[in-house]
């Protein structure tokens, strides 16, 4: 990340008058000054401004990715396969991701070094729902999808009530929206399984109201102002 972008983002000024604060001979990387604007700041750069180093811990990322298909959510694999940290280029904080997606599953993971944010967006006392398009195979008659909203038993836990709806109907599958809280492993696919309809794709699209809308698989954003603070506050 440029240096200009590294200071404004941790909120000490904003971009024209980090610009200026370069420009002056104010800010050190590694106790050299720099003042040159188009300068890169790398993950283990110590920064300086006016003497005061910027502490990592106070600069808070959030990002927002399209995880796609074929990518980990650990942030090691030992099968070498993709991990979702790779396709985030320009952070030079360390960030993980905010719960789990599956491998095969694709859509919104939020990333971040906000540990306290993380805990509370994946502890199932929150109730915060996560929202997933499922397409599913054969046809879902409404009895199923009322089990799914009433709760079913995926193997020793009954899932909470659920947000469905049905989509769109086709011929040989369906494609249904489905809201839960609870994070259990593959319990999408599993709550799906149960009610005899296996799971083809499945994508988050929202949390909370957060939504992932037009974001392309494996492009990321930062969340807005007002993303973070409704998280926060929801
Ligand atoms: N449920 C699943 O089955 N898989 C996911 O990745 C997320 C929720």
């Amino acid at each position: 990340m440029r240096i200009n972008k590294y200071i404004s983002a941790a909120g000490l000024a904003s971009r024209r008058k980090a610009d200026e604060l370069i420009i002056n001979g104010n800010v050190k990387i590694n106790g050299v000054t720099v003042t040159e604007l188009g300068v890169d700041v790398e993950e283990d750069d110590v920064v300086e401004v006016n003497g005061r180093k910027i502490d990592k811990a106070e600069r808070m990322v959030y990002i927002m990715l399209n995880k796609p298909v074929g990518y980990v959510t650990t942030s090691k694999d030992d099968k070498g396969r993709n991990i979702v940290t790779d396709l985030v280029t320009d952070v030079p904080e360390r960030i993980f991701p905010v719960g789990r997606l599956d491998y095969n599953t694709s859509g919104l993971l939020l990333l971040t070094n906000d540990g306290e944010l993380a805990n509370k967006l994946t502890h199932p006392k929150s109730h915060i729902y996560k929202t997933y398009r499922a397409t599913v195979q054969g046809i879902i008659s409404n009895e199923r999808l009322n089990k799914l909203r009433k709760g079913v038993d995926i193997g020793g836990f009954v899932t909470s009530p659920a947000k469905v709806k049905l989509i769109k109907q086709g011929e040989r599958s369906a494609v249904v929206e489905i809201s839960i809280y609870e994070g259990k492993n593959r319990q999408v696919r599993k709550m799906f399984a149960v009610v005899g309809n296996k799971v083809q794709s499945l994508e988050r699209v929202a949390i909370g109201e957060v939504y992932l809308a037009r974001l392309m698989a494996g492009h990321y954003r930062k969340l807005t102002p007002k993303e973070i603070d409704y998280l926060k506050n929801c």
